[in-house]
């Protein structure tokens, strides 16, 4: 049997406080029921001054590393996918290295927005397949909103904080990571774009009142896109692994919006029960919402051993891909 690779534990991390819809209507020219019918979120967790992303990635990891069994110390690899770090260094990888006291592990962070974890657990079976001892720790975290222009009514209601975070080996087993497939197209990154910020728009005074220091998003663009690339990535991977007519057991996409989330299932001919969902509860937590999802259902038992597992994802940049395996 080939190295595969297997997550072994997982754990995740959100702040104390939730903002509901209704929080909302009282800041933006918004109703409850325009976002629920529109997104399919009913609330999301806003990040306090104390919740910084590594803070959240860290207990996320905390959990996971329980649930596998593994001391700090014995991990290899710590790869954060982010596109809202503390600081631009030290990484938030390098500062969860630390406050995990993870003292023999190597320690990134990934640009690949709301498709960094998967972009990070490819990395990580990469690895794996060559040494199958290896133990890397995966996560995704963002806090959204401190990117987020709480007067724009057609961003602010769409996204959340949180961190989720994987463990995973190697195993010899006829299970764990089957296949992955990455994607991007940087010429329709100004779809979606944190425009300020880095070192080619210093934030001016000019720059800092066109709001550049925000997401900024054509909406109906991308989600024009993001349905077209995860229908299309669904079917790369499910053909790569012989499941065609949607012979899965569990899909794990991106939460972004249940529209998406609905279109998927119906292209799919799906059950309901078959889609994971959790967008109501926490909205567009960009990286971190596939690896809070899959913390979700392993805690509530879903996950059993053998399932066929697809998670997809479609992101800023853009980037989109797949990770298919067997529980
Ligand atoms: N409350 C009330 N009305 C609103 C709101 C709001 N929060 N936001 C927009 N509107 C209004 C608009 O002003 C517009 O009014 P008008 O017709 O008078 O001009 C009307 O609602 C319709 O606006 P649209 O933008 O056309 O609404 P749409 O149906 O496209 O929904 C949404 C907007 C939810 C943002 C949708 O386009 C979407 O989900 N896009 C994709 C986002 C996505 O998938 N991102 C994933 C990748 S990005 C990532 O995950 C980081």
């Amino acid at each position: 049997m080939p190295v595969r690779t297997i997550i072994i534990g997982t754990g995740s991390q959100v702040p104390e406080t939730a903002v509901t819809n209704k929080d909302l209507e009282a800041r933006v020219d918004t109703t409850d029921e325009w976002i629920r019918a529109r997104t399919g979120i009913q609330q999301r967790f806003i990040a306090g001054d104390h919740e910084t992303n590594s803070f959240l990635a860290t207990r996320a990891s905390l959990k996971a590393l329980e649930m596998a069994g593994v001391r700090p110390e014995k991990l290899d690899l710590i790869i954060v996918g982010t596109l809202t770090p503390d600081m631009p260094m030290p990484s938030v990888a390098c500062l969860v290295q630390k406050d995990l006291g993870a003292s023999n592990a190597g320690a990134f962070d990934i640009s690949a927005t709301c498709s960094g974890f998967l972009y990070g657990l490819s990395i990580a079976d990469k690895f794996i397949r060559t040494n199958s001892n290896m133990k890397i720790l995966v996560i995704g975290s963002e806090i959204l909103s401190k990117r987020t222009n709480w007067q724009d009514r057609t961003t602010c209601v769409l996204f959340g904080d949180g961190a989720g975070a994987a463990v995973v080996t190697g195993t010899t087993e006829d299970r764990g990571i089957l296949s992955t497939h990455l994607h991007a197209d940087g010429s329709l990154g100004d779809l979606l774009t944190i425009k300020a910020l880095g070192t080619a728009t210093p934030l001016t005074p000019e720059v800092f009142d066109k709001g550049w220091q925000y997401i900024q998003m054509q909406g109906r663009e991308v989600f024009k896109h993001a349905v077209r690339a995860l229908e299309s990535v669904v079917n790369e991977a499910l053909e790569a692994n012989g499941w065609a007519g949607g012979n899965i057991d569990i899909l794990f996409s991106h939460q972004a919006n249940m529209r998406i989330l609905d279109f998927l299932r119906e292209r799919l001919g799906l059950p309901s029960e078959k889609v994971f969902i959790n967008i109501h509860k926490y909205g567009n937590t960009s990286a971190a919402s596939i690896p809070i999802a899959l913390d979700e259902a392993n805690r509530a038992g879903q996950l059993q051993p053998g399932l066929r597992i697809l998670m997809v994802s479609f992101g800023g940049g853009f980037t989109w891909g797949s990770i298919a395996m067997r529980w």
